[in-house]
């Protein structure tokens, strides 16, 4: 009878750990029955989760996501900050919290002022309609996200037209004095123009300060405005040394996301010259992105400010060492990562199936272009689940 018991639960577990993963949802009842069955196939970031009492309540059965940085779950630090923080409401510009956080991201970046905001995208919009006029020309680094994800909104909310400049994330000085003298005989300049550092659909490309020191003297020159789409501008400060404040002074307005590789829940923040920001704070109110006790967000910016940036070189080496194994595995990996995005080639005739044979076991990475995979490594992501990954990646022979 006791034997017949075991034999029963095993089952259980067994079946339920089938289902989960047919249904791709690995919700808490499963994790529950994973918690006291399955430690075996637990894959856990032992070097960086400080917090494994909460991991442990969430996540036993722990999937290896991979499909972006957006993923992360925020640490007990960061929890800690969110119920202690100290609140008012912002709307009025009177929570205590966001006001450290605007103040001090200001500092970061040597600008007048900050602005918090709920999301990159709303706050792409908000500096693109405050620095632009309906019909201008938006100069945009190919496939930048303003283009790719965001073409609807920047048309419809700015009604502007998108021109796109270069090729794999990068454009020259070149470029634009060549676009800027074809314009000019139409009597059409374009307003503004948006670079993407680092490019998310480009590999994570950095683009190279040199180019950016002539764009933005020719940008100048030409009266044009610089904005930067720096949702991962951190990764591009600390895989070159070069800071946030020095990548900043050639532009007017520098956005970036604190939910991305910073690890915080909710949050991007755009910084520029005072005028600029208060503009772009009433294009938020415009955009339904005024907040009220938004402090309890802000508490886990903070937090990622000032302890997770550095840790952004570990995401970096483990992306190295997942485009290495799969170097040595014969995929094609390109560019080589310089910070944390993976981009590498499947058949195309595989693709589909590569990715839903990673994800039964229990690995997430995202198909593009066909037969192009993403994989991004972030503060959830170490070194041991790396090597798993590859070792999954081996085992399934897709090339
Ligand atoms: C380069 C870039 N800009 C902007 C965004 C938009 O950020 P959010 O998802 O917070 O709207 C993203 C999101 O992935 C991004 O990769």
């Amino acid at each position: 009878m006791k034997y017949l018991t075991l034999i029963t639960t095993i089952e259980i577990i067994l079946s339920c750990n089938y289902i989960c993963y047919a249904l791709g949802n690995h919700n808490d009842g499963c994790e529950h029955i994973f918690k006291s069955g399955e430690q075996d196939m637990k894959f856990e970031p032992k070097d960086r989760r400080v917090d494994r009492s909460i991991q442990e309540e969430q996540a036993v059965f722990e999937v290896i996501d991979l499909r972006s940085d957006t993923v992360t779950r925020p640490s007990k630090e960061m929890r800690g900050a969110i119920a202690s923080a100290v609140v008012g409401d912002d709307g009025y510009g009177e929570d205590p919290s966001v006001n450290q956080l605007e103040s001090e991201v200001a500092n970061l970046f040597g600008k007048q002022a900050a602005v918090f905001m709920p999301s990159g995208t709303m706050a792409n919009q908000a500096a693109i309609l405050a620095q632009t006029s309906p019909g201008d020309i938006l100069l945009a680094v190919k496939d930048a996200h303003i283009v790719t994800r965001e073409r609807e909104s920047t048309e419809k909310l700015s009604r502007v037209q998108i021109v796109e400049l270069g090729h794999d994330g990068l454009f020259t000085e070149s470029d634009l004095e060549l676009f800027l003298q074809d314009t000019d005989s139409h009597n059409q300049k374009p307003s503004l123009i948006v670079i993407e550092n680092t490019h998310n659909f480009a590999g994570g490309i950095v683009f190279p300060f040199e180019y950016i020191e002539q764009i933005s003297a020719s940008a100048r020159k030409h009266h044009i405005k610089l904005h930067l789409d720096g949702a991962r501008l951190f990764n591009a400060a600390v895989a070159t040394g070069i800071s946030v404040a020095q990548w900043a002074r050639h532009f007017d307005t520098v956005m970036f996301c604190l939910s991305k590789g910073l690890g915080a829940p909710v949050g991007s923040m755009v910084v520029g010259d005072k005028e600029t920001i208060d503009h772009i704070r009433k294009f938020r109110t415009l955009l339904g992105g005024r907040m009220r006790q938004a402090g309890i967000l802000a508490a886990a910016g903070l937090v990622a400010l000032r302890t997770n940036v550095q840790k952004l070189s570990i995401d970096h080496s483990n992306a190295e060492r997942l485009a290495h194994g799969l170097i040595a595995l014969g995929y094609q990996v390109q560019p080589f990562p310089k910070t944390n995005i993976v981009n590498f080639t499947i058949q195309e005739t595989y693709s589909l199936s590569f990715v839903e044979n990673l994800r039964k076991h229990g690995v997430l990475v995202k198909l593009y272009n066909t037969n192009q995979i993403r994989a991004v490594t972030h503060l959830d992501i170490n070194e041991a689940q790396i090597n798993r990954v590859l070792e999954i990646i081996k085992t399934a022979k897709y090339l």
